[in-house]
């Protein structure tokens, strides 16, 4: 959180930069350039983590690519908690809960370092999900609905709790339907796209209004339309080891003819509790990720 707010508010952004990590969980400049530090800022990359304990480098290796994220670097980044098979709730839409409470507290850290989370309105509907940062430090990040049609209730948490700003997304022309914004909403009308909403269009708004970290919620509509669209920076696919068997999909794109043609993406893995975190980087070259160290032929016990 320290260096997600450093990154955007102290640092100068053309100098490079070491601290170290105090025992109140603040950043301390590191001056001299002998003494050990935990993180380097490097104006081009972002941030660097040096952690000699390796459960510490992991949370490092997941959370430093967002907070790294400045205004001429933005970064949006999706997560779903997804069965074996592919499913992020039932069909009668119940996922409370698909991945276990790690992850739930791995989300709720991700709400805490983003400025903005996206929802659809399926998942508002289904969940009436109050999108705050309750079990973590953080302030709660803006709730971003997506309502085309403005046909979710005034009544729902993200309209009428008051834990955080409301925007609700419609299609132009559309919000006369939504009626008067209730306090702390605030309506945007989008152009319309291929797909419903322009979400490129959306994403230049979210960005004017200082959004530099944007959190793609859910649910699998709403992943999967910003993935076709080509604004997802970082994916984080959490895989608990259930069957659901049938219901709302994870991702789903446009069918391929040729294997070739389809993502097949960088990626970091972490055991998350009893899931499987798959953190991918949807910015970098693709290489075979994780096999790649391994002996051709080889397995490797991982967990
Ligand atoms: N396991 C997880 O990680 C996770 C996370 C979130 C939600 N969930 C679960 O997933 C289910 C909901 O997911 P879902 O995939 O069915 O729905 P969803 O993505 O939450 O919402 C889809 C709806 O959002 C609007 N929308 C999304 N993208 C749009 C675009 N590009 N343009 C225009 N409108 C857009 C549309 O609203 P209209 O219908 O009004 O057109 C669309 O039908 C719920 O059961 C929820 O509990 C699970």
């Amino acid at each position: 959180m320290q260096a997600a707010a450093q990154a955007v508010e102290l640092l100068d952004p053309g100098r490079a930069a070491r601290f170290r990590l105090e025992p109140t969980g603040h950043l301390g400049l590191v001056e001299d350039g002998n003494s050990p530090a935990d993180l380097s800022w490097n104006p081009l990359r972002g941030w660097q983590g040096h952690a000699t304990e390796p459960a510490a480098q992991a949370l490092l290796d997941l959370y430093l690519p967002i907070s790294s994220a400045t205004a001429g670097r933005p970064i949006t980044i999706a997560h779903l908690g997804q069965s074996l098979d592919g499913f992020i709730a039932t069909p009668s839409g119940d996922s409370s809960f698909v991945t276990g409470p790690e992850n739930i507290l791995h989300l709720h850290r991700l709400r805490a370092l983003c400025d903005a989370v996206v929802v659809g309105a399926g998942t508002v509907r289904a969940d009436n999900p109050r999108l705050t940062t309750r079990l973590v430090a953080g302030r709660n990040p803006a709730r971003i609905i997506l309502d085309p049609t403005c046909r979710l209730s005034p009544r729902l948490s993200v309209f009428s709790d008051g834990q955080a700003d409301t925007l609700r997304v419609c299609v132009a022309g559309k919000s006369v339907a939504c009626g008067a914004p209730a306090v702390g909403e605030s309506l945007l009308e989008v152009p319309a796209g291929d797909a419903g909403l322009d979400l490129a269009e959306l994403m230049k708004a979210l960005r004017a209004r200082g959004y530099r970290r944007v959190l793609i919620e859910g649910g699998g509509v709403t992943v999967s339309s910003f993935l076709q669209a080509g604004l997802i920076d970082r994916l984080h696919i959490a895989v608990a080891p259930m069957l659901i068997g049938e219901g709302r999909p994870a991702v789903r794109l446009p069918p391929q003819g040729r294997l070739q043609d389809c993502l097949r993406l960088r990626h970091r893995i972490y055991q998350s509790g009893n899931d499987i975190l798959f953190d991918c980087d949807l910015r970098s070259p693709v290489d075979t990720g994780f096999a790649s160290s391994l002996r051709p032929g080889s397995v490797q016990r991982v967990l």
